[in-house]
């Protein structure tokens, strides 16, 4: 007897031995379809493929494909646990022909599949096909040799198989196995069609037509083929039984609930098992694919899928959470076959955690207030919306979860009760945010948001998805289309685009429908939950209602992810260099740098700098993968995550940790965590390099660092390396000799310098120090003076001359300008020690300055020095100098 994991390589081997391209399960959030919630068929994947718009380098392919089939067109959330066959998650396997083969090898290979490779007897098969579709039958006929009461026709649309309200369709034949007379039900299309005696185990869709809209249908470029099997089915089949939970992967994940709570599967909790069993199922597999709990969109439906879960291990006994506690059942069943649920292991087993320990907070009192407010109600009865919508708003029991703690005693909901009390409390929040100031010109975007619901956010795992355009602004006006030209503001029912927070700048990139193309240059978030993409229409026109694509920039992402995840590294290199006084107060995530400011009360020094930037390079060489988990902010904190203060933060924070630490106290331990809701890098060494650039001073207490990361950092360093190489060259020596030549150089220019300074002082003062002074001086009212204009002489070397020629001169007075080459003088006048009482040095510099067209002069008595514009009258004013001595 097989099991679910050997049943699905054996089909999968199956269609690749006949030629088909084995393709991965694509992700339950359907990146190529906006309408869609979730993927709830193999043949999503390859939607744009069957319509001829997408090629693929194979025209046959196989997949088990993972499948929700809660909220939108198949939705199965109601009847899980209460059934023997429904599910929110299950796998479908299937085969596609895209163009390549039609009905006659479609039935062909799925006969010989079940009969020969699964061994199913043919006599408790039988068939249904399309009512018009007598080439499918004769096909039955011929390949199968069945007769004619096998082969049913089906005139419903049972048997016309439509993906959702758009897309591709067709006319299917359905194989069922007759699990025998001992259980009751009828074939289908009897009245008795819904026991369990005959099930369906696989569907041959004939892909035939595209609908597009609800009224026009058109044909597909080339019939092609789309087949599904529920694997839990077939696997139900083979294993004798006819109940899909007991198929060996129910059985394994029900043991260990009944194992947990210590209840037995039997009776009226039966249900209750299969419940958590399923719903941990979709749960762990949606959390794995990025969708996280919240009360909009997808997250909502995932976190009334765990709600329901936990609900029934509360009537199961549970006084504290549980569910996550399963999980490693499900990853030792299903791990294998879908290696993310491994890799998403940590984040699963957490968000489950968190869920259940937040609603169990209020589970038991919600509990108790719907006993009570049902206590005299009745089979038949409905419980009032206003109780319903309590129970919503204040314990957080999502409208089905009531319904299902109803069901069994046949009470209803008021639902159109529960929709009033909603709208009041939407109209009151409308009222209070419909204030003044900043706030209402922002009031489009809330109006909008109250409209349409928040954006969901799909960037952290795609950078590409289909979206639906829901509103255009223009000039601060919601419109109906923009055309070429136009500046617009988009809003997008999912998009993968980033929109800025914590320092991370929006995301670029494109959006593109079929009659329109616009560049994003950026996004912002408004209106709590909207993602405003800021764009212009480059080409065509756009309209509210249109599918759309949208394009993440992936090069520029990936730079803004590198610089993200490098300011984190940096943020705990400083904290471990500097003191863990060290707080970020402000970052900024650009695509060509980051830039990173903390408190520190002094600079960080190179050497410090330089050791941070080490760190954060070790970090980068461990490639060690990213992980993200979902916690509450306490959680997180007592964690040791990094959180900002004063950052506000929701009820559940999203923690990003990287790295394993080497030094320190933390050794072994993760190296980086903190909250953020930022993109990152899937592994450290995707960050290539983290190069620091500067540090300097943003006010008191706080250093900015800048750096670069990746290509940049990469391209600047090339860049420093060209230089020195240049240098090299230029210097004739090895690059590793630059600095010491450079040091000889500037020694000896020193040198050269003085020596020259040397020369010219000679030159100008016609010849050496004293001796020449004293030759140079003349008699001026019985004082030696000497008078000189120097050329070439730094005016710097004046006073040190006049010192000289004091002493040469040994009683006198020296007067010294200099010209520079602009033209203007310098004065330096000194006066020997013993004419002191006679002179003073201050008084004659002033004369002379006088003379070259300065104003004062100042110094000592024995020393003074001046200057003025007027180079040119330096002699006359060495004789006014000369004349001030005469008296
Ligand atoms: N797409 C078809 C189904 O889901 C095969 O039944």
């Amino acid at each position: 007897m097989s099991g679910v994991n050997d049943i699905r390589s054996t089909f999968l081997e199956y269609f690749k031995t006949n030629g088909h391209e084995v393709v991965s399960s694509s992700p339950l959030v359907p990146r190529n379809d906006p309408t869609l919630m979730f993927t709830n068929a193999g043949m999503v994947q390859f939607k744009n493929v069957f319509t001829g718009l997408e090629q693929r380098p194979y025209s046959t392919a196989a997949t088990a494909q993972k499948c929700v089939r809660a909220g939108g067109k198949h939705n199965d959330l109601d009847n899980v646990g209460y059934t023997a066959r429904h599910h929110t998650f299950f796998e479908m396997l299937g085969n596609f022909s895209f163009g390549d083969y039609f009905k006659e090898r479609a039935i062909e290979l799925a006969w010989n599949l079940i009969t020969k490779e699964f061994g199913l007897d043919r006599n408790r098969l039988l068939v249904t096909v399309y009512h018009t579709d007598d080439e499918a039958f004769g096909l039955w006929k011929k390949i199968a040799g069945l007769s004619d009461e096998k082969i049913i026709r089906i005139p419903t649309s049972d048997n016309f198989w439509a993906m959702g309200d758009t897309g591709p369709c067709g006319p299917c034949s359905e194989i069922f196995y007759d699990h025998g007379d001992h259980i009751w039900g009828g074939p289908p299309g009897s009245p008795e069609e819904d026991g369990d005696r005959f099930i369906e185990i696989w569907n041959l869709v004939f892909m035939q037509y595209e609908q597009i809209t609800k009224e026009e249908r058109v044909d597909l470029p080339r019939p092609s083929i789309d087949t599904g099997m529920g694997l839990e089915r077939v696997a139900a089949v083979l294993q004798g039984k006819h109940d899909n939970y007991d198929i060996d992967l129910f059985r394994a994940l029900i043991e260990a609930s009944v194992e947990l709570t210590g209840v037995k599967a039997e009776g009226e909790r039966r249900a209750s098992h299969r419940v958590i069993a399923d719903h941990l199922r979709s749960s762990a597999f949606l959390i794995a694919d990025g969708v996280l709990p919240s009360n909009e969109g997808r997250g909502y439906v995932l976190r009334r899928i765990m709600r329901r879960a936990m609900r029934h291990a509360e009537l199961l006994g549970a006084r504290e959470p549980v569910i996550y506690k399963l999980l490693p059942t499900l990853v030792q069943q299903m791990g294998r076959a879908y290696p993310e649920l491994v890799r998403a292991e940590a984040l699963i087993s957490e968000t489950l955690k968190l869920e259940e320990t937040r609603f169990r907070k209020t589970l038991e009192r919600g509990l108790s207030l719907l006993s009570d407010a049902t206590s005299d109600l009745k089979k038949g009865d409905s419980l009032d919306g206003e109780t319903v919508f309590k129970l919503y708003d204040t314990y957080g029991f999502p409208l089905d979860l009531t319904q299902d703690a109803l069901r069994a005693r046949g009470i209803g909901v008021d639902i159109t009760g529960f929709n009033d009390a909603m709208q009041r409390q939407k109209a009151e929040a409308r009222a209070h945010w419909a204030g003044s100031g900043d706030k209402a010109t922002e009031t489009i975007w809330f109006e909008l948001k109250e409209k349409h619901g928040a954006t969901e956010f799909l960037g952290y795992s795609s950078e590409v998805a289909e979206g639906q355009v829901l509103a255009i602004v223009k000039d601060g006006v919601a419109v109906d289309s923009a055309s070429t030209g136009d500046a617009v503001q988009v809003i997008v029912n999912q998009t993968p685009f980033y929109g800025e927070s914590g320092g991370q700048m929006g995301d670029a990139g494109k959006i593109a429908s079929d009659t329109a193309s616009l560049s994003v240059s950026d996004v912002q978030k408004k209106g709590e939950g909207l993602f405003v993409h800021i764009a212009e229409v480059s080409d065509g026109t756009i309209r509210v209602g249109d599918a759309v694509v949208l394009t993440v920039d992936h090069a520029r992402r990936s730079r803004l992810r590198s610089n993200h995840s490098a300011t984190h590294l940096i943020h705990e290199a400083l904290r471990e260099i500097l003191g863990s006084h060290v707080a970020q107060k402000g970052s900024l995530v650009a695509p060509e740098r980051l830039r990173f400011d903390v408190s520190h009360p002094k600079p960080i020094t190179a050497e410090e700098l330089k050791v941070v930037e080490e760190m954060a390079n070790e970090i980068v060489i461990q490639n060690a993968p990213v992980t993200t988990r979902l916690m509450s902010v306490d959680d997180a904190i007592a964690e040791g995550a990094m959180a900002l203060f004063g950052e506000k933060y929701g009820d559940e924070v999203r923690v990003v940790s990287m790295g394993t630490a080497v030094h320190g106290p933390k050794a072994g331990k993760p190296y980086s965590v903190e909250l953020c809701g930022g993109t990152h890098v899937t592994a450290t060494g995707d960050i290539g390099l983290v190069r620091i650039l500067s540090d300097s001073a943003v006010g008191a207490g706080v250093r900015r660092i800048e750096a670069l990361t990746g290509e940049a950092a990469r391209a600047y360093l090339s860049e420093q390396d060209e230089r020195v190489k240049q240098l090299a060259t230029a210097l004739k020596v090895q690059p590793g000799d630059v600095v010491s030549r450079v040091e000889a150089l500037v020694d000896e220019r020193r040198k050269l310098e003085r020596e020259l300074a040397d020369a010219k002082r000679k030159l100008a003062m016609g010849g050496s120090g004293q001796a020449a002074a004293d030759e140079g001086a003349r008699d001026v009212a019985g004082t030696r003076f000497l008078g000189k204009v120097l050329k070439g002489v730094d005016a710097k070397d004046l006073k040190g001359l006049v010192d000289e020629s004091k002493a040469g001169l040994g009683s006198g007075v020296v007067t010294l300008i200099s010209v520079s080459e602009d033209g203007k003088a310098s004065v330096v006048v000194g006066v020997t020690a013993d004419l002191a009482g006679r002179f003073s040095a201050v008084d004659l510099v002033r004369v002379a300055a006088a003379v070259v067209g300065g104003k004062g002069g100042g110094g000592r008595p024995d020393m003074a020095q001046a200057g003025g514009p007027d180079g040119d009258k330096a002699d006359a004013a060495i004789e006014a100098v000369a004349a001030a001595l005469a008296g």
